[in-house]
């Protein structure tokens, strides 16, 4: 069997159990089993680049690494990637910054991450880059002379041709996606997009890289395993909640503007307005950690939310009873597993999402003969395949409030037919199968890269 070769911006830590954001959880899991080597960004940031990349072998994988220069940092990741390509590709025209200097500065790092990464390849490597930090990224190890297999996997939402096109850089990313072998979605919409796309642009490769969509999912089993064990704080919390009477509603997310955390606190305020029976009865946990604050987007919105849960709690609360509890950082894995299972309602309503693991987690980890119930986004990319949950319109306060008041109201026989109907769906289609599915469709492509009369990419070098 070949090695497989991971790349991603951010490379998780093997050794540590807690990853946040879902690629980084998602490949662990992929790459523990498998083994192969993990390139990426080492989240550090020097004063000059290497030579050479750093490697460490953890078990079978080969971690290697290498930093960003401040310059780069600000252009590639604080600049295009999580100013220009995270706002454009959820939808968010509003907040994209272009800026040339960002643009040139993310050709770059990924020119330069290319470089770095080409010194480690063997030729019978399959190559598999990950998401919107790397779109350019094959083209430039196609320029360095790398004939492997590439495939690259988008674990964000892919934009219809009217917001892609507003960013001058479309036609070149548009190009540069067709370096790769298989181009992979979270869903079936994203994959349509991305063909619309294609229909604008002229391209003389356009058939040779092929697309399809490849939900992406976790290891079901392991996490309902970490559920089952709840741990001391959370089982004490579960029984003075019991003894009140009370039920939790559940949000885990980055604090990320595309989660919808304003309109859901709005949302739960809402559902004490029109439902006084839930005062002193519901409470809502908010974990969430905080993620890319170098971005203004992101401290605004952090404000606006500790605004909304003070405002909430300074208007409800009780004094045995707080309606919203907040948590701004990250939580052990083990302690998110369990806090999922015993609460009554996991609340999943992104304004836009890729996939949402955290929706997959919450049903993983409920008690089949007692479950909760799922509250999920129609924007997010898990509804395409969890249809049994109540989906509801992020932006509709009234609507969201109802859908939770309605969930806490499920009888039993409901919810356990519902949570089957999901558990079922994520266990045929979890990680393993992800990554199996991904990586056959790219072993089975026809593969124009290796053929000598490769025909170069019209993108200009830089
Ligand atoms: P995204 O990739 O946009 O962050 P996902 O829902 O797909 O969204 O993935 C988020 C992942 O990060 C999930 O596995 C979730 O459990 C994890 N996570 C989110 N918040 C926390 C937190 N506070 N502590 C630990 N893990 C977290
Ligand atoms: O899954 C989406 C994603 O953007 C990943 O690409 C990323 O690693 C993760 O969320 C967390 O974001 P960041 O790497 O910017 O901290």
């Amino acid at each position: 069997m070949s090695r497989l070769v991971i790349v991603s911006n951010r490379v998780a830590d093997l050794r540590k159990k807690t990853q946040t954001g879902g690629l980084a959880v998602g490949l662990a899991d992929a790459i523990r089993s498998r083994g192969g080597l993990w390139f990426g960004w080492n989240g550090k940031i020097e004063a000059e680049i290497p030579d050479e990349p750093s490697v460490t072998e953890i078990g079978n994988v080969k971690m290697v690494s290498a930093p960003l220069t401040r310059e780069d940092y600000d252009c590639f990741y604080v600049g295009y990637a999580n100013s220009v390509l995270w706002p454009l590709f959820h939808y968010r025209l509003d907040l994209v910054r272009n800026q040339d200097e960002a643009y040139a500065g993310y050709r770059r790092v990924n020119a330069y991450f290319a470089r770095m990464l080409a010194q480690q390849l063997q030729p019978d490597d399959v190559i598999w880059i990950h998401d919107y930090q790397l779109l350019t990224m094959a083209l430039e190890l196609r320029r360095l002379g790398c004939r492997q297999r590439i495939g690259f996997f988008l674990h964000i939402p892919f934009p219809p041709h009217d917001v892609l096109s507003a960013s001058p850089h479309h036609q070149d990313l548009l190009d540069a996606l067709l370096s790769h072998d298989l181009v992979g979605f979270q869903t079936e919409t994203d994959l349509e997009n991305f063909r619309n796309c294609l229909e604008h642009i002229e391209h003389p490769d356009r058939a040779e890289a092929e697309a399809d969509a490849f939900p992406i999912g976790i290891d079901v089993d392991d996490f309902a395993k970490l559920a089952h064990h709840a741990s001391d704080d959370v089982l004490l919390d579960r029984i003075r909640r019991g003894i009140l009477g009370r039920a939790q509603i559940i949000g885990v997310d980055r604090l990320d503007y595309s989660k919808g955390l304003p309109e859901r606190m709005r949302a739960f305020n809402r559902l004490l307005e029109l439902y006084p029976e839930h005062q002193r009865a519901v409470s809502y946990l908010q974990i969430a950690p905080p993620t890319r604050e170098d971005v203004s987007a992101y401290s605004d919105i952090r404000r606006e939310l500790e605004g909304l849960a003070g405002a909430i709690n300074g208007r409800h609360a009780d004094f045995n009873w707080t309606p919203v509890k907040y948590i701004h950082r990250n939580v052990a894995r083990e302690k998110l597993a369990s806090l999922f299972r015993t609460s009554n309602v996991g609340l999943v309503t992104p304004l836009r999402d890729g996939m949402n693991l955290v929706a997959k987690e919450y049903v993983a980890a409920q008690d089949p003969e007692n479950p909760g119930v799922l509250v999920l986004s129609h924007f997010a990319g898990a509804a395409e395949q969890m249809r049994e949950a109540l989906l509801v319109n992020p932006y509709d306060t009234d609507g969201v409030a109802k859908a939770i008041h309605h969930a806490l109201a499920i009888p039993l026989d409901e919810r356990q037919a519902r949570h089957a109907a999901l558990l079922k769906r994520i266990t045929e289609h979890d990680a393993q199968w992800w990554l199996e599915t991904f990586l056959e469709r790219l072993a089975g492509c026809e593969h124009p890269a290796s053929s000598p009369a490769l025909k170069g990419p019209r993108l200009a070098a830089i």
